[in-house]
């Protein structure tokens, strides 16, 4: 190997080091006369845990589209581990470790917990289209059942998606966004209709995934977010309006006045 390429190789590995995970620059997304997002700046570190809270309609939704390549912004630059994604299409986003959930449920509820998992295993890796059925031994049967146990699924890995609990399914969703070896995750209201017990479930998972997965959650609780995040951006009619440590939101007059003196629900 020449110098030269160990020279270019030691700087792009220094220069992923330092990247950030995240990184959008006055992003606007518009549709049509709406717009959905203003001038949105933020920047999260690699393994940060982010939560984006904000009223219905404030854009939050759409922040997650333009990250992950659904939609393509207006206008603004989107770089990933400090690369331009902005023109990227979804699965190039993918390829380079980003992940989401869904607001609304996408579950094969004919299929088991296991199967389920192990088809979004299969779905990010190479052979995909293999028509192999899934033998013991197998890596990917292994991810399955280690995805499986990081939701706290373990007991019922067999169980049809369609007799599981609400919650259950919100927990099998978040296994489904961890296959293949995440580096960034978007998980969009996991709270979502969960009852407290549930909930508090979920902080458990968010808060043990592994320390290099970062995260933005997008959450109406702010109790759950404050948990799960170490920091949190506000969003007002499609604008940050503030970004601060969960403590410095919380105690915020214009956060209080905007959004918990919103009767939000
Ligand atoms: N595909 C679309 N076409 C047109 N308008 C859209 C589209 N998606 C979102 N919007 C509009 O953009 C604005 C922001 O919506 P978005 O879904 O991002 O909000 P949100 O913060 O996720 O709200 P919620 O808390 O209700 O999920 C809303 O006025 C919405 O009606
Ligand atoms: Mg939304």
């Amino acid at each position: 190997m020449s110098t030269a390429t160990v020279r270019s190789v030691s700087e792009r590995l220094s220069a992923a080091g330092t990247a950030n995970a995240l990184e959008l620059r006055g992003v606007t997304k518009r549709f049509g006369a709406l717009a959905a997002l203003t001038d949105v700046t933020i920047t999260v570190k690699p393994g940060e845990r982010r939560a984006v809270l904000g009223s219905n309609g404030a854009g939050k939704t759409t922040l997650f589209n333009c990250v992950t390549g659904d939609f393509l912004p207006t206008s603004g630059t989107i770089r990933l581990f400090g690369e331009d994604v902005t023109n990227f299409p979804a699965h190039e986003r993918i390829r380079r470790g980003l992940r989401r959930t869904y607001q609304i449920s996408l579950l094969f509820t004919g299929l088991t917990v296991f199967d389920n998992v192990y088809l979004a295993c299969r779905g990010v890796s190479r052979g995909r289209f293999s028509m192999l059925r899934p033998r013991k031994g197998d890596t990917l049967v292994q991810s399955a059942y280690e995805l499986i146990e990081a939701v706290h699924l373990s007991d019922i890995a067999q169980i049809k998606v369609s007799e599981l609990s609400y919650g259950q399914q919100r927990q099998l969703e978040i296994a489904l966004a961890l296959a293949g070896a995440p580096r960034f995750v978007l998980f969009d209201e996991p709270a979502a209709g969960l009852s407290p017990k549930e909930r508090a479930e979920l902080v458990e998972i968010l808060t043990n995934l592994p320390s290099h997965i970062g995260y933005i959650i997008i959450e109406h609780d702010m109790d759950v977010a404050l948990r799960v995040a170490e920091t949190v951006s506000m969003m007002h009619n499609g604008r940050i309006f503030k970004e601060g440590l969960p403590s410095e939101i919380e105690s915020d007059p214009e956060v209080q006045e905007l959004y918990l003196g919103g009767g939000h629900g």
